[in-house]
């Protein structure tokens, strides 16, 4: 990428490094088997396996179930994870986490999963009041004194990451916004990341995990430049995520590749399962490019999107209550993300939309932000997403609940590549009311 150098030029003040977390991974076909001899090798005898109510029943869940007791290795489960998890669902998982007397955790799921086993095994390994761990100013923003325990996490989405991250995200019902606990010792010790889990995503599931892959890619390219991060901690204290790198860069571009040539088929066909496993593995190097760059607007307006819709539901999904998939949340935010930014690194976009697939060659730099708007929604008329907020629910009287809804989120918000106020995030949400 030409414009690399440049951006990661060093001013006066710059933290001259970046620091990159990830656990050691596994990826391919199966992989789910090797289970067994992973928590074997972490030592563990006995442990907390997490995942949901739809998922324990399956063959996932069974297949690494066989591989630990192939091993050895003595297993308790925990199936009420909640989909979305609140801050009640994780201290309820970290209540078992603590009663279990575990020496290790296996999570087998989507993000959902993953994050409160992240928490569960926080909690039990360093009890503290809830909010002590969770990210200033909302929580205490605490350092996590000391390693967790070893963690297996198995994920059966292809879209969040978590598996590489060390960030479990939540929705705090007191405020009605998602937060979460950040710190790189939350990184799951091994990642089994097994693209045949895929095949029994329904199609919703693998549009909006796959629109959270290409959002978590595209902010991290276009994220603010660590050397211009605006929190100077440095060293050991320097954040989990610092800012677009040229390592997240590497591999995020190669991710939107992925995403723009296979999304579409992997959402219309259950057998596709090249197109499926790629996705898969577009969501890991996802996962490891934001986890190291942070997100950013898509990220911190999609949460107000979440709390405040009313009715929404989507097949594929628990029933019950209003729940809107957290990849659905992201991209319907994003096109009107990127004409706003793109003023602030337009070749950064360019090469975005590019990545994604669209034809680029008669556009000048000017030309990314709505480039890369235009791939975006082709995309999301392809799979089937709804056309903006006003499909939603939304219209312009809803502006300053949704800018009021956002204004928790100002920790990624401000890894924007651009500043950003109250007035900028009313007219973002305006400009992602209707697309077509
Ligand atoms: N920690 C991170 O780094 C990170 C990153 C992005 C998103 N998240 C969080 O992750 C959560 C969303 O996770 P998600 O999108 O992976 O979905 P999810 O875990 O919420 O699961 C969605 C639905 O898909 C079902 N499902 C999962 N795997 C399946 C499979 N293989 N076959 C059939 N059904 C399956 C689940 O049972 C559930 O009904 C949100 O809370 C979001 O905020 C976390
Ligand atoms: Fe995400």
């Amino acid at each position: 990428m030409r414009c690399c150098h440049a951006d990661f030029a060093m001013t006066e003040g710059s933290d001259r490094g970046f620091t990159v977390g990830m656990p050691t991974f596994t990826f391919g076909a199966g992989v789910l088997a090797e289970a067994g001899e992973n928590a074997r090798d972490l030592g563990l005898e006995r442990v907390g396996l997490f995942t949901d109510a739809r998922l324990v029943h399956g063959e996932h869940v069974a297949a690494v179930r066989a591989s630990l007791a192939a091993s050895g290795v003595d297993v308790a489960v925990y199936d009420t994870v909640k989909i979305e998890p609140d801050d009640a669902s994780f201290q309820d998982a970290a209540r078992f986490a603590a009663d279990g007397r575990f020496d290790g955790f296996v999570s087998v799921g989507g993000g959902s999963v993953m994050d409160t086993c992240k928490a569960a095994n926080l909690y039990s390994s360093h009890p503290a009041d809830f909010m002590a761990y969770v990210n200033a100013p909302i929580g205490e923003g605490r350092r996590v004194p000391g390693a967790v325990k070893p963690h297996i996490a198995c994920p059966t989405t292809s879209g969040t990451g978590s598996e590489t991250t060390g960030i479990a995200i939540f929705t705090l019902k007191a405020l009605n916004a998602k937060t979460g606990i950040i710190s790189r010792k939350l990184i799951p010790s091994v990642a089994l990341v097994d693209p045949d889990v895929t095949r029994s995503l329904p199609s919703t599931a693998v549009a909006a995990t796959g629109f959270d892959c290409m959002s978590h890619a595209l902010e991290s390219i276009t994220a603010r430049a660590f050397p211009r991060r605006l929190n100077p901690a440095k060293g050991l204290a320097r954040p989990v995520s610092q800012g677009a790198n040229a390592f997240s860069d590497m591999l995020a571009s190669q991710s939107l590749r992925l995403v723009g040539q296979f999304l579409e088929r992997a959402v219309r066909d259950a057998s596709d399962t090249e197109a499926r496993s790629e996705m898969m593995y577009a969501a890991m190097l996802s996962g490891i490019a934001f986890n190291a760059a942070g997100c950013h607007l898509p990220h911190g307006l999609s949460y107000a999107v979440s709390g405040l819709t009313e009715h929404w539901h989507v097949p594929g999904y628990p029933e019950g209550a209003t729940l809107v998939p957290h990849g659905m949340a992201v991209v319907l935010n994003n096109p009107s993300v990127w004409r706003h930014t793109s003023r602030a690194s337009p070749e950064r976009h360019l090469h975005c939309a590019h990545s994604l697939g669209a034809d680029t060659r008669d556009l000048e730099p000017d030309d990314g932000g709505e480039a890369l708007a235009s791939r975006v929604i082709a995309l999301m008329r392809a799979t089937g997403m709804p056309n903006g907020l006003a499909a939603l629910g939304f219209d312009e009287s809803h502006l300053d609940a949704l800018a009021t809804g956002a204004e928790p989120q100002y920790r990624v918000i401000r890894n924007a590549p651009v500043d950003i106020g109250r007035d900028e995030i009313r007219s973002l949400f305006r400009g992602a009311m209707k697309y077509w």
